[in-house]
């Protein structure tokens, strides 16, 4: 394997020396970028992207052609793994991830199990293209989705503004809701590990429903699964440790617990205050985050103004990647982007304090 060229993201979210922020967004890779669109046609579909090797290789590079961005991500979806248990992925045009088979009942939630990797090889296979294909430029982030927000969309059929049906499973038979959140975080591992075999360099566990959680049911529905799939992670390849960023999407009120996972970052959303989360952290993990993706709407000069606000929120020393606080939007303008890497690159090099 070919040595990495930049690997300030890998070193920020070990909270060792940088000379800058680095930067990647989640998302980066996708429908806002008139590239994307043109491959999405070519593939056929979202699914056909991701199933080939091919095109999900290049959909994952498109961004870092444009942005010098410090990390790539897999291009792939966290519904992969439901698709392999067999629950049925598809996309209905222009309504988001939709399951033929959700699990509506006892019988089939007990019939849930860890599907066989080799239904999953499509994924491994692009990460190992992927690599190759970056020849060191910058680390690639492998990904997967938390127990919990899989469960949802398992549960829900597909996305929900009120999760009324796992929230009916978890209060009237939280006993099948454990059963399949144990089937997903061991399905989850086997997954995570086998991308990081394949050439993954970092991990991110997805919880985006998490924060839609009660106090208590947070930790016992959500966290829980995602400490125990932390605690089975390879965290060595090729030599160097392979962090793990947890990101709960609402998840500001719990992150001395999140710090405690046994992860190597925080992922935060833009409901945090960047300083006041260090502090409460402490020196125990790295941060992720936070930019409002919206205020990617807004003209260079206020997103500028916005990064250098969250640059010294932060304040000096290593320990902060730059993110957005949840995905990028399908109707940003790339240009904008443009501005918020290099200004994320401009003055955290200003702010000097490494
Ligand atoms: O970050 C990246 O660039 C990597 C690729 C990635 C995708 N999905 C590609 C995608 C990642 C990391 C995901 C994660 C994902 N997928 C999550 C967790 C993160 C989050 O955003 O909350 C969730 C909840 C999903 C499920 C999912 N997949 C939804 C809700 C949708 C529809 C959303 C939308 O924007 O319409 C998808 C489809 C999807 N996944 C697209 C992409 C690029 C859009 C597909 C298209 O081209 O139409």
């Amino acid at each position: 394997m070919t040595a990495l060229k930049n690997d300030t993201f890998l070193r920020a979210l070990l909270r060792e020396p940088v000379e800058y922020t680095p930067v990647w967004l989640m998302r980066q890779a996708g429908r806002y970028l008139p590239e994307y669109r043109a491959s999405r046609k070519a593939a056929g579909s979202f699914l056909d992207l991701c199933k080939s090797k091919e095109f999900a290789t290049e959909v994952t590079l498109q961004p870092l052609d444009r942005f010098p961005l410090d990390a790539a991500i897999l291009f792939s979806d966290i519904l992969t793994v439901p698709d392999a248990m067999g629950l049925g992925l598809y996309f209905a045009e222009g309504e988001g991830p939709k399951f033929e088979r959700p699990l509506r009942d006892e019988a089939a939630i007990k019939a849930l199990s860890v599907p066989d990797m080799s239904e999953l090889q499509y994924v491994f296979d692009a990460v190992s293209s992927i690599r190759n294909a970056l020849d060191g430029r910058v680390p690639l982030i492998g990904f997967s989705g938390s127990p919990f927000t899989l469960a949802c969309y398992m549960i829900e059929g597909g996305g929900s503004d009120t999760f009324s049906r796992v929230k009916t499973l978890m209060y009237d038979r939280p006993d099948l809701l454990h059963h399949i959140l144990d089937v997903n975080a061991r399905a989850v591992t086997a997954y995570l590990n086998a991308q990081i075999d394949a050439g993954a360099q970092a991990v991110q566990i997805f919880d985006t429903w998490g924060g839609a959680l009660a106090f208590g049911k947070y930790q016992a529905f959500s966290l829980a699964y995602m400490q125990r799939i932390v605690a089975g992670l390879k965290r060595e390849a090729d030599g160097r440790r392979v962090p793990v960023i947890v990101f709960t999407k609402g998840g500001g009120l719990w992150l001395e617990q999140i710090a405690d996972s046994g992860c190597d970052a925080v992922g935060l959303d833009w409901t945090v205050d960047l300083g006041d989360a260090r502090r409460r952290v402490g020196n125990r993990v790295a941060l992720q985050g936070n930019f409002d993706p919206n205020a990617l709407f807004a003209q260079p000069a206020a997103i500028e103004a916005e990064v250098a606000r969250l640059l010294s929120a932060y304040g000096a020393g290593s320990g902060h990647v730059f993110n957005l606080g949840h995905g990028i939007s399908q109707f940003t303008n790339p240009e904008h982007v443009t501005a918020l890497v290099n200004a994320v690159h401009h003055f955290s090099r200003k702010q000097a304090v490494r």
